[in-house]
């Protein structure tokens, strides 16, 4: 199965295995990587599944849609590299992404 880090912002890292077809948020929060909420449960509504994608996997992670760029707004450390990490499906050409989780997500 493709592979996740999650590093936290104290710099611990998580190497977790995600099935395809799952959003990196699942990932996390189903194997109790800290620092994402989910609030929302996945529906981009709540901004608290907030990534920061390491640079080297930002055009295969691709671009937020309009509503995913929209709920960014709403996170107060957002930057050029932030994501939902709802929004990310997991899938082969995903394997070994890592992401930053910020220090709080609200
Ligand atoms: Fe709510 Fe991602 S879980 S926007």
């Amino acid at each position: 199965m493709p592979q996740v880090t999650y590093i936290e912002h104290d710099g611990t890292a998580h190497q977790v295995e995600l099935e395809e077809g799952l959003s990196v948020m699942r990932g996390a929060v189903d194997n109790g990587v800290p620092g994402i909420d989910a609030d929302c449960g996945g529906e981009c509504a709540c901004a608290t599944c907030h990534v920061f994608v390491e640079e080297a996997w930002l055009e295969r992670t691709g671009e937020p849609s309009e509503q995913e760029a929209s709920m960014l707004s709403f996170a107060a450390t957002a930057q050029p590299n932030s994501r939902l990490s709802c929004q990310i499906t997991m899938s082969a050409a995903l394997d070994g992404l890592v992401v930053r989780l910020p220090e709080a997500q609200h």
